[in-house]
């Protein structure tokens, strides 16, 4: 008989995707990497059992324990399936601007989930990052994994994602390009690919209201470009250890309306029922691919990092797009 013995045998080697109608007019070969594949529907499934079987090996986290994270959705969702097959519990912390989409899965999946408001400072003590942390000085014998500065989590991607890309394009990746957020995807791939093949050029999406891009061009961290902006799980206002700059050769800023309308063209036009970040990293990618003249000689490589079904009630939603004024 073949089977796994749990779903999370079920994360990884997700499919290379070739993007045939929203690159008219673009040159290069564009291949999709599809992460809502995996079991959690999202590219986090890969870093979220890693950094609890690290926790477990380092004796941080212990039999009956109690995982506690701040999370936009998606790594929550992975950690409550490792939780599931290994005993623990959750509660996750999460910013009011996430999809309600995002909060009932976790709820379904067994976490408590703590809805915290998403216009106070990371410092501030109702923020989502601050809650996690005084519940799991509060709550004992739990574990906060913090994503933002657990180096499992590009170790994840440099062991897993990578190595998945190089393989399936057969070393011709040309220019690897996904939207930073924590930066584990980022880094971890970056790393992989550029030691293959040092000419690998990776481009960065960043969200208007995020310091990713200017700290990038100028060292500077400025607060004046952090403001709220929609698009979920991209774009920070802290510097994550996760993020590493120089693996990333320069980053597009993609606005919130660009990126939900690529969005619903992927899902009508490729068949691809994916997340908001997913059509903001493709927006991104032909822009780049446009402005830099990229020939049929380059292949670009674009990850999408979760599924449609989170976003329902937003950018699927034609009322709800219409309100924003992103559509007609
Ligand atoms: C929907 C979505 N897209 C992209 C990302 C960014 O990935 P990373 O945190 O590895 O930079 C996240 C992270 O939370 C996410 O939830």
């Amino acid at each position: 008989m073949k089977y796994l013995n749990h779903i999370t045998e079920a994360i990884g080697n997700t499919p290379l995707v070739k993007l045939n109608n929203v690159t008219k007019g673009i040159k290069p070969t564009v291949l999709a990497k599809v992460e809502y594949l995996n079991p959690g529907n999202s590219v986090k499934d890969r870093m979220a059992i890693r950094m609890i079987e690290d926790a477990e090996k380092a004796g941080i986290l212990k039999p009956g324990g109690t995982i506690i994270e701040g999370t936009s959705g998606n790594t929550g969702m992975g950690l409550a399936l490792a939780a599931i097959a290994k005993g623990y519990k959750c509660i996750f912390t999460l910013a009011d601007k996430q999809s309600k989409e995002k909060m009932d899965i976790l709820r379904a999946v067994g976490a408590e989930v703590v809805v915290c408001p998403t216009n106070v400072a990371p410092d501030h003590p109702d923020s989502y990052y601050s809650v996690a942390k005084r519940l799991n000085e509060e709550i004992p014998n739990s574990f906060y994994p913090n994503q933002y500065d657990n180096m499992s989590n590009w170790a994840a991607h440099y062991e897993s994602t990578g190595p998945e890309i190089w393989e399936q394009t057969e070393g011709k990746v040309t220019h690897f390009i996904t939207g930073v957020g924590t930066g584990g995807t980022v880094t971890g791939i970056s790393r992989y690919l550029k030691e293959q093949k040092p000419e690998v050029v990776t481009v960065g999406i960043d969200t208007y209201g995020s310091v990713f891009k200017k700290y990038k061009e100028t060292g500077i961290f400025d607060e004046n470009e952090i403001y709220a902006y929609a698009t979920e799980g991209i774009g920070e206002d802290i510097l994550p250890k996760n993020v590493d700059f120089d693996v990333i050769d320069t980053f597009v800023k993609v606005t919130d309306k660009d990126g939900a309308v690529m969005t619903r063209r992927l899902a009508k036009e490729e068949g691809l029922f994916v997340g908001w970040s997913c059509g903001t990293a493709v927006y991104g990618a032909l822009e780049y691919a446009r402005e830099h003249n990229l020939t049929e000689d380059d292949v670009i490589v674009v990850l999408l990092p979760d599924h449609g079904t989170r976003y329902l009630g937003k950018i699927y939603n034609d009322d709800w797009m219409r309100a924003q004024g992103y559509i007609d």
